[in-house]
C-alpha cells in the first residue's frame, strides 16, 4: 500500500518501520521537514520525506502521529478542509488525555475522531492503534504467540478493510467495534488504561476474562 504518516515522532516511527517490512511504501511529513528527511532516513528504503500535502494526497491510507493538540493544525497543512484526503482511510490514534491520570480532555461526549472527520471532510477516519504502546509494533512476536487484539472503529467498510489489513501486518488482531460514534467509548479506554497503569494496577487485571459471547435466539 501507499501510506501517508502526518508526524515524526515515537509511534510514525514504530508504525512506520513496522508496515515497511511488511512492503509498503510511506510518505513521511511533520511540522518539521528536517524531522520528517531524518525520520525517512532512519526508516531506510521504501520511506521518503514529503510536505504534509504530498503525505496524504493518493495514499491508500494516513497515519495522523501527533498530538492531539497537534491535530488541527496537521490537518491544515495538509489541505484536508480542501477535501486532499476525500476517500483515504485515515487512522487517528491520538489520545486527548492528560498525561499520568487518563481524564479524557475533549469537550463532554466528544471524541478526537470525529472532531478529525469534521476537520477532513470525504476522509474515512478509523479510530485504531491508540491503545497500545509504539514498542508493540516493534518488537518480535516471541513464538508466535496470540497477537494483541486492535479495537477499531469506523463508518467506512473499506476503510476498516485496509486499517485491519494495517493491524495485521504490524502483529495485531483486528476487532471492529462499530461505527465512528463508538470512537468517544474508544477513547475513554485508552484513559482507564492508562489512569490504571499509572496508579500502578495492570489495566488487564481490571476486566473480566470473557469468553466469546455465542449468539443466542
Ligand atoms: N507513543 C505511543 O506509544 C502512542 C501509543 C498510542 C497512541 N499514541 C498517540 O499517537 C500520537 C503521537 O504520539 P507520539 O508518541 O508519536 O508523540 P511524539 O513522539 O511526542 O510526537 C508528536 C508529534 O506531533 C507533532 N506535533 C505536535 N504539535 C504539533 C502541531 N501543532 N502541528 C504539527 N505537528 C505537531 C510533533 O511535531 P514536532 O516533532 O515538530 O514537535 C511530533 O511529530 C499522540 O496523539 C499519542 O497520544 C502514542
Amino acid at each position: 500500500m501507499r501510506i501517508g504518516i502526518l508526524g515524526t515522532g515515537t509511534l510514525a516511527a514504530a508504525l512506520g518501520e513496522g508496515w515497511l517490512r511488511a512492503g509498503h511504501e510511506l510518505a513521511v511529513a511533520g511540522r518539521s521537514p528536517a524531522r520528517a528527511r531524518q525520520l525517512a532516513d532512519r526508516l531506510g528504503r521504501g520511506a521518503r520525506a514529503v510536505t504534509p500535502r504530498q503525505a496524504v494526497v493518493d495514499r491508500d491510507a494516513v497515519l495522523l502521529a501527533v498530538s492531539w493538540q497537534g491535530a488541527e493544525d496537521m490537518l491544515r497543512s495538509a489541505g484536508a478542509a480542501d477535501g486532499s484526503l476525500e476517500g483515504t482511510a485515515l487512522i487517528d490514534p491520538t489520545n486527548a488525555v492528560e498525561h499520568g491520570v487518563g481524564v479524557v480532555l475533549t469537550g463532554p461526549g466528544e471524541a478526537m475522531a470525529q472532531r478529525i472527520a469534521v476537520l477532513s471532510p470525504g476522509a474515512h477516519v478509523v479510530k485504531a492503534f491508540h491503545l497500545f504502546p509504539s514498542e508493540q509494533w516493534t518488537r518480535p512476536r516471541a513464538g508466535g504467540g496470540h497477537p494483541v487484539t486492535v479495537a477499531m472503529c469506523g463508518d467506512d467498510p473499506g476503510a476498516l478493510q485496509i486499517v485491519g489489513e494495517l493491524v495485521r501486518d504490524v502483529g495485531g488482531a483486528p476487532a471492529v467495534l462499530g461505527s465512528l460514534d463508538r470512537a468517544r467509548q474508544l477513547e475513554e479506554v485508552a484513559g482507564f488504561v492508562i489512569g490504571l497503569a499509572f496508579a500502578g494496577t495492570d489495566p488487564g487485571s481490571a476486566v473480566p476474562h470473557s469468553p466469546v459471547a455465542q449468539h443466542t435466539l
